[in-house]
C-alpha cells in the first residue's frame, strides 16, 4: 500500500534520545528526525525518470546510455540496473517498478555471459542486490509488498546459483580469489594478484548467503580469503598499524606492496571491517578490532590539514610511510564509516573526527561551478614542510582556486558517484542536524540539473564547468541503488533499514548501498 494523504504531507518528526554518550559526562544530545514530503517525492520522480528511461531504451540489457537512448552490457549483460534498481524501489515503495524487477529475475540466465566477471563487481551489485530485496520482501515488507512467495522464493534460489557458478573463483593455492573469471566453460584469467577492495567486499554478501540457505560453503570462501587481510604479511604490508598495501599474491596470500589509503582498490576492505561487526557481532569482533587499529592509525598517521582554506581535514594515501596528499570523491564515504562506527561503539571521538571529513568532503561540493565534487583532488599538507617532494603547491593555473577552495582538481569528472551524500546520510543519522539534510538536497538539485540528459541521467566530464563540460553519455547503475537511495532515506521517514544511533536498525548497507539484514534481525 502507497501511503500519502494529510499524514504524509506534514513534516513528521521523530525524537530519539539514545546514542553514543558523550566522554564529558554530560547529557545525551536529542535528535530529532523530520522527514520532508517534497524531497522524498522530488527523489522518487528523478528515480522514475531514470527507470522509464531504462526500461524503455535498455532494459534487460544493463546499463542505460541516456544521450543516445542505447544501452552497454557493462556487467555481464544479467540486467545490472534492474537489480541494482531493486532495494530502492523497495525502500521507496515503488510497487510497479517493484513487480517489474520481480518478474525479470527468474529470467537472468546467471550459467552464461560473453565478457569476463568480475568477482567483485557481481558481488556487490547482483548478489547484493538479489539479497537485499529478499532481506526486505521477506521482513519489513513482508505485509505491504503482496506479492507471491514463490517468486519471492525465486530471488534466493537466483542468488544462489549465481555464488554456485562464481565460487570457483576462490579455487586458488591460497583461497585468495581470482577477481577475474570467465564462464563456458569456467575457468579463472589466472590471475598472479588480487586488490585490497576486490579480496575484502564479498564477506558481507557471502556471509548473508550462508545464514539463508543454511549451506556455510559461501561465507567459508569469503572468509578464509579475509584472513589474509586480517592478519597481513610480510611487514611491509602493514605500514602503518591496521592500514595496509594493495595487491596480495594470489598463490601464498602475501602483500606485494605497501602502498594504500583509503581510496578506490582500498576503500571497501576497511568500510566492511566494521560492517561485519554490525552484521554479527558475536562472529566479527576480530573485524571490529582491526577496523579501529585502522581508523586510529587514520588519525593519527593520515589526517591532513589544508594548507589552503582553513579548516579542511582531509586523509592522504600513503607509499610505505610516505604520505600522498591526494584524494578521491571515492574516499568520501570515509567520514561516512567513520561516524558508523563511532555509534557502533558509543565512542563520540569517531562521530566526531567523521564530521570534520564529511565537512570537508561537502566543501568539494560547494567550491566547484556545478556544485558537484571531482573525481579527484589533491592538496598541500600545512604542517609538512612546503618545499618537500611529496608536498607539492597547486599548479599555477589552479592557485587562485586553491587559495579559495583548499583543493585543487585533478580529475574533474563526475560519475554518479555516492559516497558524499552517503556520508551525509550517516552525519545526519548520527547528529539529527538537519544540515546535513539541507547539503544532501543541495547536491541532488544540482546533480540533477547538470546530469539530467536525454532518456536519463549521465556521467559529467568537468564538474567545474557550469554545464557540467559534456555528457560521457552512460547511467552507472549504482545511480539507483545508491545515489538516488541516500538522497532519498536522509529525508524519508523512520523504517528499519534506517540506521539508529542506538544501533536499533535491523540492516547493513551493502558497499552498494543495499541494506542487508543484520544476522540477528528476526521477522515472524
Ligand atoms: C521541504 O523541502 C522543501 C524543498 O526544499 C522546502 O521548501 C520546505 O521548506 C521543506 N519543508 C520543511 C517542513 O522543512
Ligand atoms: C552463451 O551466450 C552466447 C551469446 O548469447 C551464445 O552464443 C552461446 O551459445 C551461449 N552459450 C551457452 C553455453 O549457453
Ligand atoms: C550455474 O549453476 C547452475 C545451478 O546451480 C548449474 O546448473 C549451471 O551449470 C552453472 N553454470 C555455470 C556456468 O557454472
Ligand atoms: C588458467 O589455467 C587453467 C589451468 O592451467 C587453464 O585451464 C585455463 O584455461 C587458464 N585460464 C585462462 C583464461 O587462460
Ligand atoms: C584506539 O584508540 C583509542 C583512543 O586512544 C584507544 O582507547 C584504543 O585502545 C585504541 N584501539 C586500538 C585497537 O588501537
Ligand atoms: C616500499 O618499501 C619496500 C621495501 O622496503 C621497497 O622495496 C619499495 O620500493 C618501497 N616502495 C615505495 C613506493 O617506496
Ligand atoms: C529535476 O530535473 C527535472 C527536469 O529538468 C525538473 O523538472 C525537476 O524540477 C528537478 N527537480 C528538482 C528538485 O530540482
Amino acid at each position: 500500500m502507497h501511503c500519502s494523504g494529510l499524514l504524509g504531507v506534514l513534516a513528521m518528526v521523530w525524537q530519539v534520545t539514545a546514542g553514543p554518550l558523550p566522554q564529558d559526562g554530560s547529557a545525551p544530545v536529542e535528535r530529532r528526525y523530520a522527514a520532508n514530503k517534497t524531497r522524498t517525492d522530488a527523489v522518487k520522480s528523478a528515480f522514475q525518470t531514470a527507470w522509464d528511461g531504462y526500461y524503455k531504451y535498455a532494459f534487460p540489457h544493463d546499463s542505460l546510455t541516456p544521450v543516445n537512448n542505447g544501452y552497454s552490457d557493462d556487467r555481464n549483460g544479467w540486467g545490472a540496473s534492474a537489480i541494482d534498481a531493486f532495494s530502492t524501489a523497495l525502500v521507496m515503495e515503488n510497487w510497479e517498478v517493484v513487480n517489474q524487477i520481480l518478474k525479470f529475475v527468474p529470467t537472468i540466465n546467471f550459467d552464461n555471459t560473453t565478457s569476463e566477471i568480475s568477482l567483485f563487481e557481481t558481488t556487490i551489485r547482483y548478489l547484493g542486490g538479489l539479497l537485499s530485496a529478499y532481506d526486505l520482501l521477506t521482513g519489513p515488507l513482508k505485509t505491504q509488498a503482496q506479492v507471491e512467495e514463490d517468486s519471492v522464493q525465486a530471488i534466493l534460489k537466483q542468488a544462489k546459483r549465481l555464488a554456485d557458478n562464481l565460487s570457483f573463483a576462490f579455487s586458488t593455492p591460497s583461497g585468495v580469489p581470482d577477481n577475474i573469471i570467465y564462464f563456458n566453460p569456467s575457468r579463472r584469467a589466472n590471475s598472479t594478484r588480487n586488490g585490497l577492495a576486490t579480496i575484502g567486499t564479498l564477506v558481507l554478501e557471502w556471509t548473508r548467503l550462508s545464514d539463508l540457505t543454511g549451506s556455510d560453503i559461501y561465507g567459508a570462501l569469503a572468509q578464509r580469503g579475509e584472513t589474509y587481510l586480517l592478519d597481513p604479511k610480510p611487514a611491509l604490508g602493514e605500514p602503518f598499524p591496521g592500514l595496509l598495501g594493495t595487491n596480495v599474491d594470489i598463490k601464498t596470500g602475501q602483500f606485494l606492496d605497501g602502498s594504500g589509503g583509503w581510496v578506490g582498490g582500498d576503500d571497501s576492505f576497511y568500510e566492511y571491517l566494521i560492517k561485519m561487526y554490525q552484521y554479527d557481532p558475536k562472529r566479527f569482533g576480530k573485524y571490529k578490532d582491526r577496523w579501529l587499529t585502522a581508523v586510529n592509525s587514520t588519525i593519527e598517521h593520515l589526517a591532513s590539514t589544508s594548507s589552503g582554506k582553513e579548516g579542511l581535514t582531509f586523509l592522504a594515501m600513503f607509499s610505505n610511510t610516505t604520505l600522498r596528499y591526494v584524494s578521491q570523491h571515492l574516499a568520501c564515504f570515509d567520514g561516512g564509516n567513520i561516524i558508523l562506527g563511532g555509534l557502533l561503539l558509543n565512542d563520540k571521538r569517531y562521530v566526531d573526527f567523521g564530521l570534520d571529513l564529511v565537512y570537508s568532503c561537502h566543501e568539494t561540493y560547494t567550491a566547484t561551478a556545478t556544485g558537484i565534487g571531482p573525481e579527484v583532488f589533491a592538496w598541500q599538507d600545512r604542517d609538512a614542510p612546503s618545499n618537500a617532494a611529496n608536498n607539492p603547491p597547486p599548479p599555477s593555473d589552479q592557485a587562485d582556486f586553491y587559495e579559495r577552495a583548499g583543493f585543487w582538481i585533478t580529475s574533474g569528472a563526475y560519475v554518479l558517484r555516492p559516497e558524499v551524500i552517503e556520508s551525509y546520510y550517516y552525519a545526519y543519522r548520527a547528529t539529527g542536524d538537519p544540515k546535513y539534510q539541507e547539503w544532501a538536497w543541495d547536491a541532488f538539485v544540482n546533480i540533477n540539473r547538470t546530469c539530467r540528459v536525454g532518456s536519463g541521467y549521465s556521467s559529467i566530464n568537468d564538474v567545474n564547468k557550469p554545464d557540467g563540460g559534456g555528457f560521457s553519455n552512460f547511467q552507472e547503475s549504482f545511480w539507483f541503488a545508491e545515489v538516488l537511495k541516500y538522497s532519498y532515506l536522509i529525508h524519508a521517514e523512520e523504517a528499519d533499514w534506517q540506521i539508529q544511533p542506538d544501533n536499533s536498525q535491523k540492516f547493513v548497507f551493502n558497499t552498494e548501498a543495499h541494506p542487508v539484514r543484520l544476522a540477528a534481525a528476526n521477522y515472524t
